[in-house]
């Protein structure tokens, strides 16, 4: 959506103080030997404490309140009893959802315990290059542009971006227009970013593949060749200068 008052900036700021509180409370919560479904039934709660109902189940009937993603799963994991968290797992939550009509989005990847597969290092590229991507999302700036920026970093560091996953419009739906903000340079997308748009903008890094597939559940996207995938998401309004960062809270850089 594009904003057009200060009421509707007011409502988007709530939305994403929501989902950015409840990522920080549900990464803090995490420790081996809890089921995903554990954290997720966390997450749901502090949701409901807010006011805030779960996008994915909202608008996509998706079987969990938020996506928790595990080593190769890159994205949409649903929470399970059965999946236990081991030592050094790689873990992704992902919290999105509407609150008075508004929607906010925002994910962080990290690493359960120690990180005795040495994770890191793959995490840091992925924070450093949302920052980088931020550092360049302005009005009239070419949303491929900031694609090609993503790979680009992400090769620099010895890795490579998801092709088939992007970061989208939010606001009164959770995706809207436009519909792939791309970590790579799409030579068909000459669409620029608006002044006043409301986008989520998530890199996906992986360790080798540039692809993820749809597992039958028909939610898991996961890498066909056990490549692991960092994500970090914000929500944030277009601007002139450096984009208003409506997750800030999150702590997402910090994780
Ligand atoms: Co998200
Ligand atoms: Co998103």
């Amino acid at each position: 959506m594009t904003i057009k008052n200060a009421e509707e900036l007011e409502g988007l700021k709530a939305a994403g103080h929501a989902v950015a509180v409840t990522l920080k409370k549900m990464k803090e919560f995490t420790k081996v030997g809890m089921s995903t479904r554990e954290i997720d039934d966390y997450g749901g709660q502090l949701l409901s404490e807010f006011g805030a109902f779960s996008a994915p189940i909202k608008d996509y009937d998706f079987p969990g309140h938020t996506c928790i993603s595990i080593n190769h799963v890159a994205c949409h994991g649903i929470p399970s009893e059965e999946l236990i968290l081991k030592e050094g797992d790689l873990v992704n939550i992902d919290v999105s959802a509407e609150l008075d009509g508004f929607y906010g989005d925002n994910g962080g990847s990290f690493v359960v315990g120690e990180d005795i597969h040495n994770h890191r290092p793959l995490i840091i590229a992925s924070q450093e290059i949302l920052q980088i991507a931020m550092n360049n999302i302005k009005n009239g700036v070419r949303i491929s542009n900031v694609g090609g920026i993503i790979e680009r970093e992400a090769k620099k560091r010895g890795f490579q971006v998801i092709k088939n996953l992007c970061g989208h419009g939010i606001g009164r739906k959770l995706h809207e227009p436009p519909t792939e903000i791309t970590n790579y340079r799409d030579r068909f997308n000459t669409e620029r970013f608006k002044k006043n748009s409301v986008i989520a903008v998530e890199t996906f890094i992986s360790t080798k593949s540039k692809y993820v597939h749809q597992q039958e559940d028909g939610w898991t996207m996961m890498t066909k060749d056990k490549s692991f995938v960092t994500q970090h998401e914000h929500t944030l309004v277009v601007t002139d200068d450096y984009p208003i960062v409506l997750t800030e809270e999150n702590g997402v850089f910090e994780f």
